[in-house]
C-alpha cells in the first residue's frame, strides 16, 4: 500500500515510582510504575503517501510548532532500523490534546504514545503483515520509549511498569509491561485530581532533568531507593494497602524534587502554593483519616490521588481548602484509564 491514513487516540499516565536519570538509547536508570489516565489524551493523525520531495509535515491544533516538529523530526530519523519502510513515505501528522491549553500538564506521554501506536499501524497496513496484540503493543511501547521514557508505560490501561527489576520477571528497560491484572479493586478506578498550581512553561525540562542525574552525588543512592519502592508498590497494588500506597507515592514525590534542589546546577520546580497545599492535604488526611495523597511529576503541579469512595468528600475539600491556591481555582478531574484506542 502505498498510502493511507491512521489515527490513535492515546492517554498521559502519571508515574507512581518515577523515572529520572537515564542512559543509552533511552534506558531508564530505574524501575517505575504509573497509573493510566483516562481523559487526559493525545489525538494523533498520521497520513503516509510516496516519498516525495517533503518528508514530513507536523501540525499541533492547527498550527506548526517548529519545536515539535523537531522533536518528531529527530525521533523518526531514529527509527529507521526499527521501522525499515520509514523513508520511503512523506509523513503529514496532525496531533492534538483533549486537556486545556497551558495547564502544565506533561504531554510527551500521551503524544509519543499515540504517534507510536499510529507508527506500529501503519507498518502493518504498509507490510500487509498483521501482529498478535501483545506483539504490537509491545513493539509500540518499544517505539514509544524512543520517543518518550514515560510514553511507554501509556501504551497500556490501568497500571504498567517499565524498567528491569528482580521484583517483577516480566518488567523490561526496553518497553512497559501492563500491571493491571495484579491490581487490587480499589486501585482499579483509582481518582487522579490534577491541581494546577501554574501553568507556566517549565524553566528546566525532563530531559534536562534527567541528564543531571549524570553526575548527581546522590544518584546511587536514588536507584537503591527507587528499586526498593519499586518493590514496594508492586505489593502494595496488589494488597489494596492504601497506607504504605500513600507513604510509597509521597516519597517519591518529594524524593524526585529533592533531586532536582540538589542537582548541580540546581533548580526548583514546586511553587510556594505547592508546598501550602501539600500541608493542607496532610493535614486534612490526619484529622479526618480519608486516605488522600498526592504526586508530582517534574512540575508544579499537584496530582491528588484517592479511592473513587471518597469522591464526594474530596470534592468539597478541594472546593473548600485548596481551590484558591490554585491558578485561577483550576483543577482536572481525571481517573484510571483503559490505555489507548485506535479512531482510524
Ligand atoms: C518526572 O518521559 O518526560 O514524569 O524520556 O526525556 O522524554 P524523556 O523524559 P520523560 O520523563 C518523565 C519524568 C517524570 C517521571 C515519570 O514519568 O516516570
Amino acid at each position: 500500500m502505498n498510502k493511507g491514513t491512521v489515527a490513535w487516540e492515546s492517554p498521559s499516565n502519571i508515574a507512581l515510582i518515577k523515572y529520572w536519570g537515564k542512559k543509552g538509547r533511552q534506558y531508564p536508570c530505574n524501575p517505575s510504575v504509573s497509573m493510566t489516565l483516562k481523559n487526559a489524551v493525545s489525538r494523533t493523525c498520521l497520513s503516509f503517501t510516496e516519498r516525495n520531495q517533503e518528508w514530513l509535515t507536523f501540525e499541533f491544533e492547527g498550527k506548526n510548532v517548529g519545536a515539535f516538529e523537531n522533536r518528531i523530526q529527530n525521533f523518526l530519523e531514529e527509527l529507521k532500523d526499527e521501522l525499515s519502510f520509514i523513508n520511503d513515505y512523506t509523513f503529514h501528522i496532525k496531533s492534538e490534546n483533549t486537556f486545556p491549553h497551558s495547564t502544565g500538564i506533561a504531554s510527551s506521554a500521551s503524544a509519543m504514545s499515540s504517534l507510536a501506536m499510529c507508527l506500529c499501524s501503519m507498518q502493518e497496513q504498509v507490510t500487509g503483515k498483521k501482529y498478535e496484540k501483545d506483539e504490537f503493543l509491545k513493539k509500540a511501547s518499544y517505539i514509544a520509549r524512543l520517543g518518550s521514557g514515560s510514553a511507554s508505560r501509556s501504551i497500556y490501561g490501568s497500571y504498567a511498569t517499565w524498567g528491569k527489576s528482580n521484583a517483577f520477571s516480566k518488567a523490561s528497560s526496553d518497553y512497559a509491561t501492563p500491571f493491571s491484572k495484579y491490581v487490587h479493586p480499589i486501585f482499579k478506578d483509582y481518582q487522579d485530581f490534577i491541581l494546577i498550581v501554574s501553568s507556566e512553561k517549565k524553566k528546566v525540562s525532563s530531559t534536562v532533568g534527567h541528564s543531571l542525574m549524570k553526575h548527581h552525588p546522590f544518584a546511587e543512592a536514588r536507584y537503591d531507593q527507587a528499586h526498593d519502592n519499586f518493590e514496594r508498590m508492586l505489593g502494595i497494588l496488589r494488597s489494596g494497602d492504601l497506607n504504605g500506597f500513600i507513604e510509597v507515592l509521597e516519597n517519591e514525590a518529594l524524593s524526585l524534587h529533592g533531586l532536582m534542589m540538589n542537582s548541580n546546577p540546581s533548580f526548583t520546580l514546586l511553587k510556594p502554593n505547592t508546598l501550602l497545599a501539600i500541608e493542607l492535604i496532610r493535614d486534612y488526611r490526619e484529622t479526618t483519616k480519608t486516605p488522600i495523597g498526592f504526586t508530582l511529576d517534574a512540575g508544579p503541579n499537584i496530582h491528588l490521588m484517592f479511592p473513587k469512595n471518597e469522591l464526594s468528600v474530596v470534592n468539597k475539600f478541594v472546593d473548600e481548602e485548596l481551590k484558591h491556591l490554585l491558578e485561577n481555582g483550576r483543577y482536572l478531574k481525571d481517573e484510571t484509564g483503559l490505555g489507548p484506542k485506535q479512531i482510524m
